[in-house]
């Protein structure tokens, strides 16, 4: 028997990108690979890779050129760029970085075994389509070892939203969802290898409408229903939700589904009427605080996370205090702001930008703020019980961290039985990004 060959595979961007090196490993694996963490013992090397903003997109290159001297070492090495880079430059990735060996979308990782048989050929592989058939109906069913407690398994792939900003619908394609008996198939197959949490995916993941068993799309919340039943499964997440696809029954679901944690990631972008209006999100701040109102109607303990783009073209002082007024009315446990990075091939890159200084102040201002809701938060916890998911060992011996419902992540003196296992937790303590505690009997 020959020795595996080794395959590493380095992962840029959301989670989806997260998910999607997971199965790109797998399909490989029918080719023999095994993963490993050590690019200088590799035979293949991927990049998965993101291509939101420009300092994204330009890490792959840097990336590119680090790797150059592994390939000098080892000739017969093999790079591969995947990911949304991919599809946005596909051949122009090998112009650009000649050591580039393969280059494949998102869409078209099934491909991927004949595509490195290629490659063992001699020949160059570039696969940057965007196939009819669903990627996910070919990937091999996933293996059998355990794995940590906590997984993603994307529902919904694709965007139709088109935001003046954003390239992923470009990037990704058009909004598809994954039938409901297959999530089911692969959730219970997941739980079965020890997993307790799963995280739905989907660039608009509450967009979802699959098609159900019997005939007829489901909404989300109806597929979270239908996993809320697997025993074994103990929490469902979701992410990422747009606002104008948040029904009602996902809403309600929030009140009445316990697997449901009560934790929701809603990007707004801009508190700014205007600016949303600029940005093609297609409803106004006021909407966004009234949906927010009836999520915590249904669930009071509803902590939200958001993202935010300032310096967005035409953005004004004025819309920006919008913005921070916006964040003030909400009270967010957890957010993402980013300065507004012009992308090729979207409306809003035609547009005149915002002083780069005038952004760097508004981003310092707004993150400023978000802290300060953050950490007020997190010390709000202090002396409460929570539920904690044990993931892995913390950083000090005899530590085990995990995620709350809220997923804060929380470490406490357990012993390593406790990975996999949800256990009530007293907060003693809030860090900067974490919280600390003491299990208590369950
Ligand atoms: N589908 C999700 C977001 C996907 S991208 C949604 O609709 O909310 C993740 C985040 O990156 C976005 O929410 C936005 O805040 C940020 N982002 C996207 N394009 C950007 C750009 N051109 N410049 C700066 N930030 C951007
Ligand atoms: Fe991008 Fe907007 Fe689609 Fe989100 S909804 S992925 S921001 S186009
Ligand atoms: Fe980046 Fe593509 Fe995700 S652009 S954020 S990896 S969908």
């Amino acid at each position: 028997m020959t020795a595996p060959r080794k395959l590493f595979v380095k992962t840029y961007g959301c989670q989806m990108n997260v998910y999607d090196s997971e199965r790109m490993a797998e399909a490989l694996g029918t080719q023999g690979y095994v993963t490993t963490d050590r690019p200088d013992e590799a035979d293949m090397i991927l990049l998965n890779t993101c291509h939101i903003r420009e300092k994204a997109a330009e890490k792959v290159y840097s990336e590119l050129g680090r790797l150059k001297p592994l390939k000098a070492a080892n000739p017969d090495l093999k790079i591969g760029v995947a990911g949304c880079v991919a599809q946005a430059e596909g051949a122009e990735i090998m112009r650009r970085q000649p050591l580039v060996d393969l280059v494949v979308g998102p869409q078209s990782y099934h491909r991927l075994p004949q595509m490195e048989a290629r490659l063992r050929r001699g020949e160059a592989a570039l696969d940057t389509e965007f196939p009819a058939e669903d990627k996910f109906d070919h990937l091999p069913a996933r293996p059998r070892p355990k794995r940590g407690p906590s997984a993603f398994l994307t529902v919904q792939e694709g965007c139709d939203k088109f935001c003046a900003f954003c390239v992923v619908p470009y990037t990704r394609g058009a909004e598809v969802s994954r039938p409901a008996a297959r999530v089911l198939d692969e959730a219970r197959a997941l739980v079965d290898r020890g997993v307790a949490e799963i995280t739905l995916l989907g660039q608009n993941v509450n967009a979802y409408h699959g098609a159900g068993p019997e005939g007829g799309d489901w909404t989300l919340a109806r597929l979270i229903g239908a996993l809320a039943e697997i025993d074994g499964l103990e929490r469902i997440r979701y992410t990422t939700s747009h606002p104008n696809d948040m029904g009602d029954d996902l809403i309600a679901a929030h009140g009445q589904c316990d697997k449901l944690m009560p934790y929701l990631h809603l990007p707004v972008q801009s508190g700014s009427d205007r600016i949303l209006k600029a940005m093609n999100r297609k409803h106004t701040a006021e909407q966004y605080l009234r949906l927010i109102e009836r999520l915590r109607a249904a669930r009071p303990d509803l902590l939200l996370s958001g993202d935010f783009i300032v310096g967005f073209p035409g953005e004004t002082e004025a819309d920006f205090e919008a913005t921070m007024d916006l964040v003030r009315a909400v009270g967010y446990g957890q957010a993402y702001s980013f300065k507004y990075s012009a992308r090729p091939g979207t409306p809003a890159a035609e547009r005149a930008g915002v002083p780069v200084a005038e952004m760097d102040d508004r981003l310092q201002r707004l993150q400023a703020l978000l802290l300060e809701q953050q950490r007020a938060i997190q010390a709000a916890m202090v002396g409460r019980d929570v539920r904690v998911l044990f993931e892995k060992p913390g950083r000090l011996p005899g530590q085990m961290v995990g995620k709350s419902e809220h997923l804060h992540a929380v470490h406490a003196e357990a012993p390593e039985a406790a990975r996999g296992r949800v256990l009530p937790v007293r907060i003693t303590a809030s860090a900067a990004h974490s919280l600390a505690g003491e299990v208590r009997a369950a």
